[in-house]
């Protein structure tokens, strides 16, 4: 990219998450230009730890891109759950309630490192260490970003502005107080998630809940196991010292003929659970996606692929707009990704609220609801199969190839 202090574009992306950098990479394959602006340095983006869980379809997509050679080598397809409450363990066949769909384990940050590595190698620009990017008339023709970039003021004349910038970004401020509305639930429970060195005690991820509060047993690689806490949204980190956390998660796992397997503890953090949705996610000529707009508690696995699903959406108006100077497409963009996140809220809080332990329940009438909805989802296959479909994955809501 030209290190003038004007430069020219024809989509200007803020944020290089999963949403950023799918856009960016959807784009190039049509030859729309874009410039990614970024906070952050590569190494970090690289090395934060994040959700795991890819749908079929945000797989499909990554494959339809190309940029999925390692994810197909390394990425642990996985069939089923487990369901585990009252000490007893329930397998939903994910793939057999599907029709054949699966998910696949693979970090975030592995997305974000093919992604980043497809951007470098196609020599297309992405800026990290950006500071202080502001966005200026994004309701006239001709949207403006300007930030700092190794300490030098530059301007980025745009015909459109992706906001990909994640829930702490600044471009959701870009769309006026009166036309945005908001939608917010926080719950009263927070995650405590672990990364340990050490073999998965399971093939499949663990949903568990129980009286002292939901637990995860998760994975990233045949060495490398994640794990997660319902914890107080309160609580600090210090108070969680590593024998506190594994003597909670034996509790919780607790059943007869399985054993949860201990390691050194290399990552730890409190993530707080929030239902969050912003609308609409466009505003001129200023589009959001992705975290910017929409949180989902991470029960159900979906921030990311809610990502993807709205910058394929995205990805495709912009295609049409450019190449055949159509707008139906964008002008239908935040209609068309709302439906998709209520009904990924819906999923999310469902999950949620069917495996976490209610704070206030004197008379445990939640954990009775919950203890009958864990039943039927066990017993029932007309409700595995709800829980199944909605886990796996809808198809993306454009039928049209990108590639
Ligand atoms: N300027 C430039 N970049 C910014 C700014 C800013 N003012 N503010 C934030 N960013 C960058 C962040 O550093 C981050 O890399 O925007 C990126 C946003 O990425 P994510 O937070 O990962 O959000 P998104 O791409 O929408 O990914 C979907 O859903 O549940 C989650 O874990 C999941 O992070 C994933 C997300
Ligand atoms: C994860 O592996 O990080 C993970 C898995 C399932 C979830 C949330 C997070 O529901």
């Amino acid at each position: 990219m030209s290190d003038e202090p004007v430069m020219r574009t024809q989509v200007g992306i803020v944020g290089a998450g999963p949403a950023g950098l799918v856009l960016a990479h959807l784009l190039h394959l049509r030859g729309i230009d874009a410039v990614v602006l970024e906070s952050r340095d590569r190494d970090y983006l690289e090395h934060r730890v994040r959700a795991g869980v890819l749908e079929q379809a945000t797989v499909n997509l990554l494959k339809e891109m190309g940029v999925s050679e390692r994810l197909e080598r390394e990425a642990l397809v996985h069939h089923g759950l487990e369901l585990r409450f009252g000490g007893r363990r329930h397998r939903i066949a994910l793939d057999e309630l599907t029709g054949g769909r699966t998910i696949t384990i693979y970090g975030q940050q592995e997305v974000v490192k093919d992604l980043i590595a497809a951007r470098a190698n196609a020599g297309a620009p992405l800026l990290f260490e950006v500071e202080d990017v502001r966005l200026e008339g994004v309701d006239s023709a001709r949207p403006v970003l300007r930030f700092r970039h190794h300490g030098e003021q530059r301007e980025l004349r745009c015909e459109a502005i992706a906001g990909c910038d994640g829930f702490h970004g600044i471009c959701r401020d870009a769309v006026p107080s009166d036309v945005l509305t908001v939608h917010e639930r926080v719950y009263p429970y927070a995650w405590l998630g672990i990364l340990a060195e050490v073999a998965p005690s399971s093939d499949e991820l663990i949903y568990c809940q129980h009286e002292r509060g939901f637990a995860l047993h998760s994975l990233r690689s045949p060495q490398l196991t994640r794990l997660y806490l319902q914890c107080d949204p309160g609580d600090r980190i210090e108070s969680w010292p590593d024998q506190r956390i594994w003597d909670e998660l034996h509790t919780r796992f607790a059943c007869d003929g399985w054993e949860l397997h201990e390691g050194p503890i290399v990552e730890r953090g409190i993530t707080p659970m929030r239902s969050f949705v912003a609308g609409p996610m466009q505003h001129g000529r200023l589009y959001l996606a992705g975290d910017a707009v929409h949180i989902v508690p991470a029960t159900g696995a979906k921030g990311l692929n809610l990502a993807v699903a709205d910058v394929r959406v995205l990805a495709a108006g912009l295609v049409r707009w450019f190449d055949e100077d159509d707008r139906s497409l964008l002008d239908a963009y935040s209609e068309t990704c709302l439906r998709r996140v209520w009904r990924t809220q819906y999923f999310s809080w469902w999950m949620t609220t069917m495996l976490h332990r209610a704070p206030d329940d004197r008379d445990r009438f939640q954990a009775n609801l919950q203890r009958a909805q864990l039943d039927y989802v066990t017993s029932s296959p007309a409700a595995a199969t709800s829980l199944a479909e909605n886990y796996v994955g809808f198809e993306h809501d454009v039928s049209e190839r990108i590639v």
